[in-house]
């Protein structure tokens, strides 16, 4: 095989809690996962020389709303193309160990918000593990994939699984879920980028007041029940981003006031999700948020 394309899932986080801090600064974590039907993609091409050529372009299919001036603001300029990619890390990681004499060219199309909150970064480096795997059939299964891709990011074992999962640990340790309920969703990124080890560093977990019910969650989940996911929403880590960025705050009452009928914060933000039983009010509301200015980019979708 000589090329091959992947895509790359957004995820959002149902549930977030924090247990404790580790003395390695990582924090433990339950944390209910689920991959959302936003996508990067990306194509794998073998090259006769040896080294990584990645390119980044963007792709606004899918956003609700791309404003015209989004690509020339800078904001859809972060994602590096060098080694500072964990794309490029993913692929050096797996060529290295394999030995392997060719080269690759990656393309990279960027959909997923970056600095966001949904893993983008992390599914990227996971559809990388999977794709360089595949390209020159090196053989590795999931767990073998999952053991090299902790050691780029903490969500990428899960991002190499997808779907509706449990994460513990510092999210490496993964029991996958039935399918979420079925539900429409409003994604919702503003304009500010939030660093992740940032939020983590503004967390007080001692200090938490309430931590949500990941159990129940869990249990929700398994009796097919949107109601009971809907009731236990919950992200310790907004104590710690929303008194920075209290537009994260602002959404998330738009949101309510428009009659979503759950809504949180998603992993670090400052990207909100809003469910809707209802497609026609998700759209409605998405095309009311737009209006006040507070998301640089809106998608409506769904789990998948
Ligand atoms: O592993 P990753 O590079 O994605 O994590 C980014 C940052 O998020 C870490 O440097 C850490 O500050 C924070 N983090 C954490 N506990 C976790 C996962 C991430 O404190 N379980």
């Amino acid at each position: 095989m000589d090329q091959l394309t992947r895509k790359a899932y957004a995820k959002i986080n149902l549930g977030l809690d924090a247990l404790k801090k580790r003395a390695d600064g990582y924090h433990e974590l339950a944390m209910v996962m689920q991959t959302v039907d936003i996508c990067d993609e990306l194509t794998f091409a073998v090259k006769e020389t040896p080294g990584i050529e990645l390119y980044v372009e963007w792709s606004k299919d899918g956003w609700t709303e791309p404003p015209d001036d989004f690509l020339n603001a800078g904001e859809a300029q972060p994602v590096p193309s060098d080694r500072k990619n964990l794309v490029w890390r993913a692929a050096e990681l797996l060529m290295n160990e394999f030995g392997i004499k060719k080269g690759v060219k990656i393309t990279l199309k960027k959909r997923i918000p970056v600095a966001a909150g949904m893993a983008g970064g992390s599914s990227d480096c996971a559809a990388t593990l999977h794709g360089i795997n595949e390209l020159f059939e090196l053989g590795l299964n999931l767990h073998e994939l999952q053991v090299r891709g902790v050691k780029l990011g903490a969500d990428v074992p899960y991002c190499l699984l997808g779907g509706t999962a449990l994460a513990e640990g510092i999210g490496e340790i993964l029991t996958p879920l039935s399918p979420m309920p079925e539900c429409h969703l409003v994604v919702a990124k503003p304009a500010v980028s939030v660093s992740t080890p940032f939020v983590f560093k503004q967390l007080r977990v001692n200090e938490l007041e309430a931590h949500p019910d990941i159990a129940g969650m869990c249990a929700a989940i398994g009796e097919n029940n949107l109601d009971g996911v809907i009731d236990r929403l919950g992200n310790v880590l907004e104590t710690a981003a929303i008194p920075h960025f209290p537009v994260v705050g602002d959404l998330k009452e738009e949101f309510k006031r428009l009659g979503a009928d759950g809504v949180l914060m998603s992993g670090s933000g400052p990207t909100v999700f809003a469910i809707f039983k209802s497609e026609k009010q998700a759209w409605a509301a998405a095309d009311k948020v737009k209006k006040t200015g507070l998301a640089a980019q809106i998608f409506v979708t769904k789990p998948v």
